[in-house]
């Protein structure tokens, strides 16, 4: 298990539209223990593999609480099938986009068709924190972030903050003290 660095903006990569996986094979099963080792290690609560680099439709998730045992989930080719007419806000935060906190609004449940790690496919209907996440992960997979749900000043402000920092050199580091549920992934 390798912790792996994680992409961010603007990094064109994350704009990219992954791959389906096509099988589960020792290659895939390492991805899958990296993006763990490095989801929890940021900390976040989800993670897409495009934001280590990898292109294919991968989705690593821990909603556990601190004080709770671990309880990784693990979704290839994960797909929104049913979207819920209401909708939720949630403050939403992304590895890729560090100590950037914005509320975002989206519906307040999804069922979700995506294969588990023996391939097998199945449903999942999900609500709140799960569904949101849900969402915000998926759009890794389709080059969407979750400020693009936001308003075209306030992603043209964080856009031009790291495109700065980029260029300078400096990653904005993570802020160790805040919430792992904070950042969605
Ligand atoms: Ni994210």
């Amino acid at each position: 298990m390798a912790i792996r660095d994680i992409l961010i903006i603007p990094d064109k990569r994350l704009r990219l539209i992954s791959e389906p996986v096509k099988a589960v094979d020792a290659a895939l099963r390492t991805l899958v223990d990296d993006m763990f080792a490095t989801m929890y290690e940021a900390p976040g609560i989800g993670l897409a593999a495009i934001q280590i680099g990898v292109a294919q439709r991968v989705v690593t998730m821990d909603l556990a609480k601190k004080d709770e045992p671990p309880e990784p989930l693990v979704f290839l080719n994960p797909e929104i099938v049913w979207s819920a007419d209401d909708t939720s806000t949630y403050e939403e935060g992304c590895l890729s986009i560090p100590e950037y906190y914005e509320e975002v609004e989206r519906p307040a449940a999804v069922k979700v068709k995506y294969l588990d790690m023996d391939f097998k496919p199945h449903e999942l209907d999900a609500e709140g924190l799960l569904a949101t996440c849900l969402q915000h992960e998926i759009d890794h997979i389709n080059g969407v972030l979750f400020i693009d749900h936001i308003s075209k000043l306030k992603r043209a402000m964080v856009m031009k903050k790291f495109t700065k920092a980029a260029k300078k050199g400096v990653s904005p580091a993570l802020a160790k003290d805040k919430e792992p549920s904070h950042h969605i992934g």
